[in-house]
């Protein structure tokens, strides 16, 4: 404990981290380390309050981590704060459905889990952890280019299609035999990753990895990830910075699964999405560790919304911490939402059961606001429901709201 209580007057003391710091001290004074059962966590802030105390810094510098100043990363919840929620009243609720069908899947929550690479950083159970909690609770799974357990073992735990995330490394015949990989293991969908074209300055995972103690290079031994097995990575790089828009109508001459571009920021390239034939836009800053100086996701939704005008599925990630933010976007005109570092601070804390805390949460708090507000299925949340203040509107300094 003493090594956590340094790490957190480090923190404290970080002039890139005065809204982290002001997070940490007030998680270690009032929750940190007594929480021990799932149940006992009332929402996704405290339930990373849990995953510090239990997933080494380095690691979790991985996971939280933005780029730069971590300013995009901030702009994804502060965006929420522009839109406010108009209820209606006297409409009958007693019902009510949050399943969804999209491209061929069905799931019973538009709560989707996002691809994170490297699950073993965070709990042994790693991605077949998260894979059993989206079974169990119905959601559904995109699973990273870079996890740490092969595709087809989480096929399995899954027990019904998943979707694959792809990085496009600069060797065509590397992407190609990865998606045809996923796609034997049951894949339904390959969504392309496309907002890293040029690296990324990850300075907040650099700050925390220099407060862990342990000796990195005894566990990264320079072992590849499962998803390369059988193929030789000397020299390629998982991104491939002269892809072009051609690469969807490429990527569907050798598979069969349905194309998804993820990474999307403007109304532009999710209208070019849609002309080369992707079948669903994901919107996403890649969690704030792509572009900086980015605009939050959120905010983005509106014009890709506009764009897209109903021709494909629209998925959007980037913040998502309460039902409240996840009813914005569906009535804003997204299809889905994705989370990504709440169902990892589940799994670092608890493991599979911390992943199931997360989305009971949330799925917990959308049918609260579905309910408040008049709307008791997806279908009948509509833009008439939010209501865009044109600024963001500030919240106050609530210490264990800030990510
Ligand atoms: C992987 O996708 C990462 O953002 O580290």
């Amino acid at each position: 404990m003493q090594h956590r209580r340094d790490f957190l007057k480090f923190l404290a003391a970080s002039p890139l981290l005065t809204e982290y710091s002001a997070f940490a001290q007030e998680v270690e004074m009032t929750l940190g380390e007594r929480l021990t059962d799932p149940s006992d966590v009332i929402n996704v802030f405290e339930m990373e309050a849990v995953a510090r105390e239990r997933i080494p810094p380095a690691h979790l510098g991985y996971l939280n981590t933005g780029v730069d100043s971590d300013l995009t990363l901030r702009a994804n919840r502060a965006g929420f704060n522009r839109y406010q929620i108009k209820p209606r009243r006297l409409v009958d609720v007693s019902e009510t459905d949050t399943s969804i069908g999209m491209l061929g899947i069905e799931a019973s929550s538009p709560i989707f889990i996002c691809p994170v690479g490297s699950q073993g950083a965070y709990h042994p159970e790693a991605e077949l952890g998260t894979a059993r909690a989206a079974a169990a609770k119905d959601h559904h799974m995109t699973l990273s280019t870079v996890a740490s357990t092969p595709i087809e073992e989480v096929v399995e735990a899954r027990g019904g299609p998943i979707w694959y995330q792809l990085y496009p490394t600069d060797s065509w015949d590397h992407t190609v035999a990865m998606i045809q990989r996923a796609e034997r293991a049951g894949a339904t969908a390959v969504v392309l990753t496309i907002d890293l074209p040029g690296g990324r300055n990850t300075e907040t995972q650099s700050v925390m990895t220099r407060s862990d103690t342990r000796v990195c290079s005894s566990c990264h031994t320079g072992q590849s990830k499962p998803m390369f097995d059988g193929l030789n990575m000397n020299g390629v790089g998982i991104n491939d910075p002269s892809l072009t828009w051609d690469v969807i109508g490429r990527m569907k001459e050798v598979v069969n699964m349905d194309v998804l571009i993820k990474g999307l920021e403007t109304a532009e390239d999710a209208a070019l999405a849609v002309q080369h034939g992707a079948d669903g836009v994901w919107i996403s800053n890649h969690g704030g560790r792509a572009t900086e100086t980015g605009r939050a996701t959120i905010e983005i939704l509106p014009e890709v919304a506009a764009a897209v005008n109903g021709r494909v599925p629209i998925v959007v990630d980037g913040g998502f911490r309460r039902g409240t933010d996840i009813y914005k976007a569906l009535a804003m005109g997204a299809t889905a939402v994705g989370i990504g570092r709440p169902y990892c601070w589940g799994l670092g804390a608890f493991g599979q059961a911390g992943v199931e805390r997360v989305l009971d949460l949330l799925n917990r708090e959308l049918l609260i606001t579905m309910r408040g507000s008049g709307t008791p299925t997806l279908n009948s949340i509509g833009p008439d429901y939010v209501l865009d203040a044109g600024y963001r509107v500030p919240r106050g300094r609530l210490g264990r709201d800030l990510l």
